[in-house]
């Protein structure tokens, strides 16, 4: 006799999804957006099919769809007219970053706001802080960042996200906005973002390739888990309201470790390498783009992430349409 059975619940579509234990919903995605500078741009990225640089007047017509497929989240990042060695265009009040959140904050009240804090899109070594001798200087770069915060407080943000890796910067930046009354903006971390090649579409969308050297002297090695653990602890002590994981497909155990650590909103980035992988094998006819969309989306939800930035967020929210 065989009592036990496991293909009974996996029988008919209902009793699979009766017994389904994760579910991706559109409340889950963050849409990560490039707005540019100029008038009426909207170019497709090289190597990442249906993302695109947005001037600011096409920003609208992309969140009214990003909105209508039901996805309440963006991520924000700009491409600067200037780049300097101290990357001034990121804390500009008139920086493109943030006109955009204006243009944003003015259409879709509803719409939450995150931004992307760092440098390296800004400076023309493209590093995330300020460099010295070669030399990434943390201290000198926290005021900065700090400071590339609070104009997007300033404008409109609901959550600033800093991705420069600096020691410290969490304090940094919940110190400045307090200061000066943006005790409600969140900050959600990058705690654990890992010195990965699968930034590589990302840096050539966004021109931010470190011109010398590497970021390996602030961003954490691959090999590396109890580091997260140490860095997610700091972002805690810090004053994070959400952490992040990222990349999020080949860091799946560190996401599990992570959630299992900390009681905090978690959030993993499913990065532009990843997305021009999966895009690259659908265009190749070797995977299918939905299939492939809904499992990994599925599994870094399974594996502890509360929220996902993905380049699939409005196409996911449209699938989730039309087959639930
Ligand atoms: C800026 C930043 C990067 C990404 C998000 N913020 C690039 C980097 O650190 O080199 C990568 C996002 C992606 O690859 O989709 N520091």
């Amino acid at each position: 006799m065989r009592n036990k059975r496991p293909r009974r619940l996996r029988e008919k579509t209902f009793i699979r999804n009766l017994v389904q234990e994760t579910t991706v919903h559109k409340n889950d995605l963050i849409q990560p957006l490039f707005i540019v500078h100029g008038k009426e741009i909207k170019k497709e990225i090289d190597g990442m099919p249906g993302q695109y640089h947005l001037s600011v007047d096409q920003l609208s017509g992309e969140i009214k769809e990003i909105k209508e497929a039901g996805i309440k989240a963006v991520l924000l990042f700009g491409l600067p007219q200037y780049k300097d060695a101290f990357g001034s265009e990121a804390y500009d009040p008139r920086g493109i970053v943030q006109q955009g959140i204006r243009e944003v904050r003015e259409h879709f009240p509803e719409m939450l706001i995150m931004t992307d804090v760092c440098l390296c899109q800004y400076t023309d070594h493209g590093h995330c802080g300020i460099v010295e001798n070669g030399k990434v200087l943390n201290d000198e770069s926290l005021e900065l960042i700090a400071q590339t915060a609070l104009t997007h407080a300033q404008a409109g943000a609901d959550t600033v996200a800093p991705s420069d890796m600096m020691d410290g910067r969490v304090a940094a930046i919940r110190q400045k906005l307090d200061l000066n009354d943006f005790q409600d903006v969140s900050i959600m971390s990058y705690s654990v973002k890992y010195a990965s090649v699968f930034y590589g579409p990302f840096r050539q969308a966004a021109g931010s390739s470190p011109q010398f050297g590497d970021r390996r002297s602030y961003q954490m090695d691959p090999a590396n888990v109890q580091e997260a653990l140490r860095e997610a602890q700091l972002d805690v002590e810090e004053g994070a309201d959400m952490l992040m994981v990222k990349p999020a497909l080949a860091y799946l155990d560190v996401i599990k470790t992570v959630k299992d650590h900390f009681p905090l909103p978690l959030g993993a980035y499913q990065v532009s390498g990843e997305y021009s992988m999966i895009k690259n094998a659908v265009k190749g006819g070797l995977l299918n783009n939905d299939q492939i969309m809904v499992e990994t989306l599925t599994s870094i939800k399974r594996a502890g992430a509360d929220m996902i930035i993905t380049y699939f967020a409005k196409e996911m929210a449209r699938w989730i349409d039309n087959h639930r």
